[in-house]
């Protein structure tokens, strides 16, 4: 069957002849690829600067952000049935049994960095024909998100953002009266970038009740700027807003929610945290020439504004139920600026050149589904 690998000896991305996945334990399922995903993970691993094929295979299999319907399931499965539209969750255990984190099922939070991850280190992806895997990975999408499921994935990285910032949040010792908890009304969201985790991060924002403003470099009245104003939120970008400038336009901005992976643009934009606030970075940064910053200005801030910064990736059981749900919301309130994210399908021979050419439209999507 067809996949769509990464060969690090020749530096190469191609369409390659990949064995067929087989039912390998009861609690499997064979799962047909409908739609993969295309991210920055994927890029840089098309570049050969991440990544890594699972151990001896001259080459890996890419993709993580899958979308896909079971075919068959072993005999002692019970969470997934054929016919079902599922997404498969990355990351692996790292196998330690001193793992805190991995022993648990929290992998997500792995302390020893042994962990593997379908289609990004040391095990095959998504971007093939067919997949197998442990059944208990799977997490079923409603039959009426086919067509925006691959958006999932990408929304986990949000969805575990929320989850702890809700947690540490409860440090502030009021209950806004008639709001229940893990709500924003009344709070001031600040998301920077508008990537697909960026703009899925402002819907999950505005779903939540924040007052969301979105601060990217593409310009005020291009199209990503009506996208984000057409589902309620606020745009801004320089000139027109400077980095420093983004207190004085929002007020107290309670939580900066990072989508960039650019240094320069997170650690400007913390200047602009507010009282209280907390600060999630979910962006990987690339190898890039070190930046100033006046650290006496953020340890001052961090302190006397009783701050809160954490980074977070990949994500558990948990984000991606609540993923699942969220984009049935978002579907209801917002059907077309939801669809509209998705800004391409391509067949599996043109992600190759898709990888290595220059990022375009929103969330490319590889799709398996034309060739059944
Ligand atoms: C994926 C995560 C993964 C991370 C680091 C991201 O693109 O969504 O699942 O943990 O890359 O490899
Ligand atoms: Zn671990």
């Amino acid at each position: 069957m067809r996949a769509v690998a990464a060969f690090p000896a020749d530096r190469t991305m191609r369409v390659v002849d990949h064995p067929e996945p087989r039912l390998e334990r009861e609690g499997d399922a064979l799962v047909e690829v409908l739609d993969v995903g295309i991210c920055g993970t994927d890029r840089e691993i098309a570049r050969f600067e991440y990544g890594s094929p699972p151990p001896g295979a001259p080459y890996l299999v890419i993709g993580h952000e899958s979308l896909g319907r079971v075919a068959e399931v072993g005999p002692a499965v019970t969470r997934v049935k054929p016919g079902d539209l599922v997404v498969t969750m990355v990351r692996r255990p790292c196998g330690h049994p001193e793992c805190k984190a991995c022993t648990r099922g929290r992998q997500d939070f792995c302390f020893t960095g042994d962990f593997t991850e379908r289609g990004i280190k040391g095990r095959h992806g998504f971007m093939a024909e067919r997949v197998v895997d442990d059944a208990g990975y799977m997490h079923v999408v409603p039959a009426h998100l086919r067509e925006v499921g691959v958006l999932v994935e990408p929304l986990t990285i949000a969805e575990k953002a929320l989850i702890q910032v809700w947690d540490v949040q409860e440090r502030l010792p009021w209950t806004p009266a008639g709001v229940p908890p893990g709500s924003g009304h009344g709070e001031k969201a600040l998301v920077l970038g508008a990537g697909p985790v960026g703009l899925l991060g402002a819907l999950a924002l505005l779903a939540r009740g924040f007052e969301t403003w979105v601060y990217s470099l593409e310009p005020p009245d291009g199209p990503k700027a009506r996208w984000v104003e057409s589902v309620g939120a606020r745009y801004l970008a320089p000139p027109g807003t400077a980095l420093p400038d983004l207190a004085r336009r929002i007020g107290n901005v309670d939580l900066v929610y990072e989508a960039t992976g650019a240094a320069s643009v997170a650690f400007r934009a913390l200047e602009a945290l507010g009282t209280n606030g907390v600060f999630v970075f979910t962006g990987v940064p690339g190898r890039k020439a070190p930046i100033a910053l006046d650290a006496g200005v953020l340890m001052r801030n961090l302190v006397l504004r009783n701050q809160l910064v954490f980074g977070t990736v990949n994500a558990g059981p948990d984000a991606f139920e609540a993923a699942v749900d969220d984009l049935a919301r978002f579907h209801a309130r917002w059907p077309a600026a939801l669809g509209a994210l998705v800004t391409g399908r391509h067949p599996p021979e043109a992600a190759p050149a898709l990888l290595a050419g220059p990022a375009a439209g929103i969330k490319e999507v590889v799709s398996f589904a034309g060739a059944r």
